[in-house]
């Protein structure tokens, strides 16, 4: 942690969250929009001289996880720790530093979520109460919601969710859908009588109604929550029943808490691990009338589970409530949902594994701000940004002045401030500043800076060193402009030092330097620094192309896809349908001959087939089609091996335009019917065709 400046009457004491990840997906952009919301006001609070610690973890519990694990034939145990030391490491890479970034599958959250379990039933706030809910007898478990699929009961639309319709957007009970299906098993559900435990939400109801308008959370959250205030608060159903991977309840033996009951309880494990392991004690974090502050960071979507269920759990079991809920938007890129289809569905990896993460920092905080509308990833406007702002502003100043002081005045800044006026401008914005990132305005902030670095780049324009570096008479003067464009750089790093840790650090070497919040008031005079090298590469388009690439799962299957999978859904792998395929897929629209002549279809042979290095889902064909040959890349691995088709003939589309793949290019589709997975099956013409052959 930084040196501490701030009197310890002013110093406050601080626990920071974000949202845990599930255990069963990669991280990606709309995590890493929380994560680096966190980590920026994280390091800034340290900075400040705060007693600041952030803690994160893997979500391990639930259905989803457990299905996952089963799937890839481990225990859920191997799978969450594989998951949690992927996400660690992913999110390190971005230069979030989290205190400790733990799993909810702890002895720590275990032995909390049995104590906060203890109060609350000691207190009164639970009950038990029998259930009927839908049950898989193949699977033999009681399904989630999102396990079931069939019928709207509203509209009628086919193979729509549990709980809503996509089509009329209907919400309702899965036992109310018709024709229901288990996701899991393809069987029919039937209804079966459990024991629940319940938590009695509604008691907490004036509790809650004041706590939303104390300033915990924004005012267009707490409207929103009204409306939830106004529809009644309901009992929380907080146990499953076996097979469920979790925590089991004390004293009810094959009952389980619900994957939302011991994951906000594992913030309070994971710092507490982190506590123990420093000898801290972590008490004065959740006592009831503490002056310690406690931030939850969140996505919009998880809302109503950190503002009313997790309070009302704190304060009935005896805890303090969070002092902030800090609530973000979503991540939509280039305007549009994230989706896999068009590559913008971006894994932190995949990003890292073509640009600097740090300017995904700098792109994202340009944009925060402290509502909860969606941040749009632009990504012509984040290559402009980081290439005129980072590269053309900021290090520009540092790259413009630091030459001549190496060179020249022998690696020494001068004793004389040129402009003192200048000088104070920077150095008085730092309280704004500092106001803005407090108040998560992050966007605020960036705009301040980089309009003092405008102004320095406008001094350092109108003062011309490189021509007044020439004149034998103006040396000093050229000295102080060049050291005064120094001093301008490191009070700009100083600012962005929460955005842009790793940035910073290579200024503080460059400058021979450690910086706090207060460094921008300090002034460097005759100050030794250090050869300036390049800080910062511009960014160029292709790399953002090839991220975009890296993301496209596969090619368009040959048949339109089963409806992506909801959030938080199982893997599309254990989706089965039911129903005729017609049923599953009704017929297009109409369309003319002239439409369907435009497809290019040939009879092809299939020369050659084989693996594609690190693709989970594709093959390589080789097409001939009889003087000319061309490649392709089939999302047909699941259900072909390479030798079986080696020789066969099939049916392409020969004039797609080709695409560019991570694996190379792809000119064009094989033909292939069937919903996917294993049931898959390509196209091949009776005896006698030949390659080349039009298919009209
Ligand atoms: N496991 C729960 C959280 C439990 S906290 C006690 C969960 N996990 S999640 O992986 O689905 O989401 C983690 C966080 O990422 C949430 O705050 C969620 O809102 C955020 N985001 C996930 N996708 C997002 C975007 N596309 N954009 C911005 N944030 C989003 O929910
Ligand atoms: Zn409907």
């Amino acid at each position: 942690m930084s040196t501490t400046q701030v009197a310890t009457a002013e110093k406050r004491r601080i626990l920071v969250t974000s949202a845990l990840p599930y255990a069963n997906g990669s991280i990606h952009l709309g995590h890493l929009l929380e994560h680096i919301q966190t980590d920026i006001w994280t390091r800034f609070q340290r900075m400040r001289g705060h007693e600041c610690y952030s803690v994160c973890a893997d979500d391990a519990h639930g259905t989803p996880v457990m299905l996952k694990a089963q799937e890839l034939g481990i225990t859920p145990e191997q799978m969450v720790a594989k998951t949690r030391e992927e996400h660690h490491q992913d999110l390190l890479d971005f230069h979030v530093d989290y205190n400790n970034y733990y799993v909810t599958h702890s002895e720590e959250n275990k032995t909390l979520c049995e104590l906060v379990y203890n109060n609350l039933n000691d207190a009164g706030y639970i009950s038990k109460r029998v259930i009927s809910q839908l049950y898989d007898p193949e699977k033999e478990m009681f399904l989630p919601d999102r396990f079931i699929k069939g019928d709207c009961p509203s509209c009628g639309a086919e193979n729509q969710n549990g709980d809503n319709c996509d089509v009329c957007s209907a919400t309702y009970s899965p036992t109310e859908v018709k024709n229901p299906r288990s996701v899991v098993s393809g069987a029919t559900p039937v209804l079966r009588d459990s024991e629940h435990y319940f938590f009695d939400l509604p008691k907490f109801e004036d509790m809650l109604k004041s706590w939303i308008r104390s300033g915990a959370i924004q005012n267009e959250m707490a409207n929103k929550l009204e409306e939830w205030f106004e529809q009644g608060l309901q009992q929380w159903d907080i146990s499953r029943d076996a097979p469920y991977f979790g925590f089991e309840i004390p004293n009810a033996p094959g009952k389980f808490f619900y994957v939302w009951v011991d994951a906000p309880v594992g913030y309070m494990a994971s710092f507490k691990h982190f506590c123990d392991a420093n000898g801290i004690d972590d008490a004065p974090f959740w006592a009831k009338d503490t002056d310690t502050e406690l931030y939850h960071f969140i996505g919009k979507d998880i809302t109503y589970f950190h503002c009313l269920f997790w309070p009302a759990m704190l304060e009935g079991a005896g805890f303090r409530k969070p002092t902030g809920v800090n609530i973000h938007g979503f991540v939509t890129v280039n305007g549009a949902k994230m989706s896999k289809s068009s590559g913008t569905f971006i894994k932190a990896r995949t990003y890292l594994e073509h640009l600097n993460p740090e300017y995904l920092r700098y792109y994202f905080a340009s944009k925060l701000n402290d509502s909860v509308t969606d941040i749009d990833l632009n990504f012509e406007d984040f290559v402009q940004k980081v290439n005129s702002d980072l590269v053309g502003k900021v290090v520009n100043i540092a790259s413009r002045c630091a030459g001549f002081i190496t060179k020249r005045f022998d690696g020494k800044l001068s004793d004389n401030i040129e402009n003192p006026e200048l000088l104070a401008t920077f150095q008085k914005a730092s309280e704004g500043i500092a106001q803005h990132i407090e108040a998560r305005h992050y966007h605020k902030a960036v705009r301040d800076i980089m309009a003092l670095a405008d102004q320095a780049n406008q001094y350092i324009d109108a003062q011309a060193p490189w021509v007044t570096i020439k004149d034998e008479a103006k040396q000093a003067f050229t000295h102080d402009v060049c050291s005064l464009g120094i001093h301008l750089f490191r009070i700009l790093m100083v600012y962005l030092t929460p955005v842009m840790p790793k940035l910073s650090e290579q200024a503080q070497a460059f400058l021979n330097d450690s910086f706090n919040w207060d460094s921008a008031q300090e002034v460097k005079l005759g100050h030794s620094i250090n050869k300036f090298k390049a800080l910062l590469q511009r960014v160029e388009m292709d790399k953002v192309n090839a991220i975009i690439e890296d993301s496209k799962e596969s090619l368009a299957p040959a048949t339109k896809p089963a409806k992506e999978a909801k959030k938080k859904a199982s893997t599309p792998a254990l989706e089965t349908q039911s129903g005729t395929p017609l049923e599953q897929d009704p017929i297009a629209e109409t369309i003319s001959f002239e439409d369907f002549a435009k497809v290019d279809l040939r009879v092809a042979r299939i020369a050659k087939a084989e693996h594609v290095e690190k693709a989970d889902k594709l093959l390589r064909l080789e097409l001939d089609l009889g003087g000319e040959t061309k490649q392709v890349f089939a999302g047909i691995k699941s259900a072909y091996q390479p030798e079986e088709l080696e020789g066969k003939l099939t049916v392409m589309v020969a004039n797609l335009a080709p695409r560019k793949m991570r694996f190379g290019m792809s000119e064009g589709m094989v033909l292939a019917a069937g919903p996917g997975g294993s049931d898959l099956f390509i196209l091949e013409p009776h005896d006698g065709a030949q390659p080349g052959m039009k298919v009209k």
